[in-house]
């Protein structure tokens, strides 16, 4: 045994009980540490007579054992007061704290952990490296009750999320990754087109949601829906293209002409609107000659020359600029950073209230496996093949990976909700949005 082996999870559970044996001291002879728990089914013996057996077992070079070790069994550390426990045998770990206060391994696989011991002849036995400026010695914790734990498999959260566009990948990379279950989490996705995703959450038909739009749950809130936004999903992928040989350099030389634009209604146009309003001092429903259309009914408008400018939305606008023959002249997240500081806001993930009271820990973990597929995502970019989200040639993926990984800030603060509080003041203005109510999102799970 070179260091831990995977040994049956539900074998020391069943056996290992303490917590347990407050409950059943009226009985003639009371439960120790090390028994099995009383009123195992006989499978569930067996597993625990299994496990107990692999504990104990005294492992051999032949059978494996080394060339470097730390014990010949479980055991040999896990004892006291019955197998399962603890000891004074410490393990020890050694490393490098380096100037920035960041922990460098000095393996070269990551581990930290240094044997003990060796098999005879003692060639391979580890030293720990001059260069060491930590090192530690940890005795081992008790195990009992350990498997009570693996038997409680955690009840699936159930999450919607939208079948294409930004909001899909973080839901692609945890299904991957298996962040779901790293993380100690079983999910069940509900896969809807985005539409159909945001009805389906205003009926319940899920707990929680990774692509509801902020405004629109703003609305849902302020209906009395008790929904809240626990996290934030992605920023606006939100632009404004123009021929590429047309001679428009900012929006405002597109003043009193055709411009294309997919919603009236969305967050994003109130940020434009706010936006058009305080750097070119122009009305964007006045100003200009609007065309309302589904995204890609834009795209065919413009290209026919029907329209002089549209604002869309990635993927379709990157790949039109992929064409070659169109410019992007705004970018709204990175225009609203200029001017208010701060991202623009567009989706969130979203839960119920109640399901979120009572499962805590679930959104809890949930963050912090969105967390991580957006920290995959910031780095590496291979995920968008390897998640199947697109296929396509290096040079694509690279240009996804410029456009999409800005979208995940894992940003989750008041200075995004104050900066993108112009945008829905200015929904309201508009007549888009009644009011927005200071609950509709929380701090308290993303921590
Ligand atoms: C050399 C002593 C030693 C031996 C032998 C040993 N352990 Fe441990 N064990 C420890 C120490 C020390 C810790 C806690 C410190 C740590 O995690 O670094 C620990 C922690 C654990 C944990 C806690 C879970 C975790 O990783 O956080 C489990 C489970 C465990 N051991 C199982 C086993 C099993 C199964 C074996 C036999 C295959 C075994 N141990 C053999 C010393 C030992």
């Amino acid at each position: 045994m070179s260091a831990r082996m995977m040994w049956r999870c539900a074998a020391t559970g069943a056996a290992l009980v303490w917590v347990v044996s407050a409950l059943v001291l009226g009985q003639a002879r009371s439960v120790q540490p090390g028994d099995p728990l009383p009123g195992l089914t006989p499978p569930e013996f067996e597993e625990f007579r299994l496990g107990l057996d692999d504990f104990l077992e005294v492992e051999t070079a032949e059978e494996g054992l080394g060339p470097a070790f730390n014990g010949t069994s479980c055991a040999a550390c896990h004892n006291v007061p019955a197998v399962g426990g603890i000891s004074p045998v410490a393990e020890v770990r050694a490393g490098r704290q380096m100037p920035d206060g960041s922990f460098a391994a000095l393996d070269p696989g990551g581990e930290s952990l240094f044997h003990l011991f060796s098999i005879p002849g003692h060639a391979c036995q580890p030293t720990i490296p001059r260069d060491a400026n930590v090192i530690v010695r940890r005795v081992p914790l008790p195990l009992f009750g350990a498997g009570l734990a693996c038997a409680q498999s955690p009840k699936p959260v159930r999450i919607g999320v939208a079948t294409s566009g930004g909001t899909t990948l973080p839901a692609l990379v945890i299904s991957q990754r298996k962040l779901d279950e790293k993380h100690g989490l079983k999910i069940e996705w509900v896969r809807l087109d985005q539409a159909a995703l945001q009805k389906a959450f205003a009926l319940r038909q899920f707990d929680v949601s990774f692509a509801e739009v902020a405004s629109d749950l703003i609305r849902q809130r302020a209906r009395g829906d008790k929904v809240k936004s626990v996290y934030a999903g992605i920023m606006a992928n939100v632009y404004l293209l123009v021929k590429k040989d047309a001679p428009y350099k900012t929006i405002a030389d597109l003043k009193g002409k055709k411009l294309g634009l997919y919603s009236l209604t969305s967050s994003s146009t109130a940020a434009i609107v706010r936006m058009v309003r305080e750097k070119w001092k122009l009305e964007l429903r006045k100003d200009f000659e609007l065309v309302v259309a589904p995204p890609p009914v834009l795209a065919g408008l413009l290209q026919k020359g029907d329209i002089e400018g549209m604002i869309n939305v990635d993927p379709l606008v990157l790949r039109l600029l992929e064409s070659g023959n169109y410019r992007q002249i705004l970018d709204a997240d990175g225009e609203w950073q200029a001017q208010k500081g701060a991202r623009l806001l567009v989706t969130t993930l979203a839960a119920w209230d109640d399901y979120a009271q009572k499962n805590p820990d679930e959104i809890r973990r949930l963050i912090r496996a969105y967390k991580e597929a957006v920290e995959i995502i910031g780095k590496d970019p291979q995920v968008y093949v390897s998640t199947g989200f697109i296929k396509d040639t290096p040079e694509t993926v690279k240009l996804f990976h410029e456009r999409f990984s800005k979208l995940y800030t894992g940003q989750w603060n008041q200075a995004l909700i104050d900066s993108n509080r112009a945008v829905f003041d200015t929904a309201i203005e508009m007549g888009n949005l009644e009011s927005v109510p200071a609950d509709w999102y929380t701090f308290e799970y993303a921590n």
